[in-house]
């Protein structure tokens, strides 16, 4: 019996999880977006399902596939959308990890017909998107709350004031410096961040085991 409630050290909780990329629309034809291909939250996901949790799976547009049953998948196209369902939910969960690369930006107005081409120059507008891991530290009650950082440079110093800017438990900086890191690829390498600024770097290695990575590290520091 010990031996399942050390294997299953989630079980009974419920972990709201943000993942892929949004997409911004400019007219009804198309948008402004990034290359995340989810699969590190996937991954994440997966992962968190396997130690008992109930996952709910916030996902911007995305081809990863996921089947486990503990896991309930909402799809999500803008960032404003997926602050909507993320807020819904924060209230009933016990852990929320924030993978999405969420558009920082969004076409200010968005046409309600194709824009036609032309020969002069088209310019775009843009405005600020809601910050969803920010807003969520501010209203935080008893969540554990983990964001992700993607830096080029200065990466230690970025992440740790996005931990206290934004009021979180833990970052996961993922530098774009490494090679086999970052969005296109199946591996990752992550330097783990708490809210008292210890760092724990780990190896490069697959997206699949830098989640398991993850979701240990969450369940020392919820359980420490
Ligand atoms: N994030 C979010 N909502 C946004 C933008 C970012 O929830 N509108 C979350 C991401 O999911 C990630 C964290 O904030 O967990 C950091 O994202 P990142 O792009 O690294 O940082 P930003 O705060 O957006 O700053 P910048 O892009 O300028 O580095
Ligand atoms: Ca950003």
């Amino acid at each position: 019996e010990n031996d399942i409630l050390s294997k299953l050290p989630l079980k009974g909780k419920k972990v709201l999880l943000t993942a892929g990329p949004t997409y911004e629309a400019i007219d009804p034809v198309r948008f402004v977006g990034n290359h995340s291909s989810g699969k590190m939250g996937f991954a994440i996901a997966k992962a968190a399902a396997n130690l008992g949790a109930e996952v709910l799976l916030i996902s911007g547009p995305s081809h990863q596939q996921i089947q486990h049953s503990l896991v309930k998948r909402i799809d999500v196209i803008s960032a404003e959308e997926m602050y909507e369902v993320a807020h819904q939910h924060y209230n009933q969960v016990d852990i929320a990890i924030l993978s999405a690369a969420v558009a920082d930006y969004k076409p200010k107005n968005v046409a309600t017909q194709k824009i036609k081409k032309k020969d002069t120059a088209l310019e775009i507008e843009l405005s600020p998107t809601k910050d969803i891991l920010a807003s969520l530290g501010k209203i935080k009650k008893n969540q554990f709350l983990m964001g992700f950082a993607l830096e080029t440079n200065n990466e230690i110093v970025n992440a740790k004031s996005k931990l206290e800017r934004k009021n979180l438990d833990a970052i996961v900086l993922n530098s774009l410096q490494d090679k086999g890191a970052g969005f296109a690829t199946d591996t990752n390498k992550i330097t783990i961040i708490d809210k008292d600024l210890n760092e724990k770097s780990f190896e490069l290695k697959s997206k699949v085991e830098v989640a398991k990575d993850i979701m240990n590290e969450i369940v020392n520091m919820i359980n420490a």
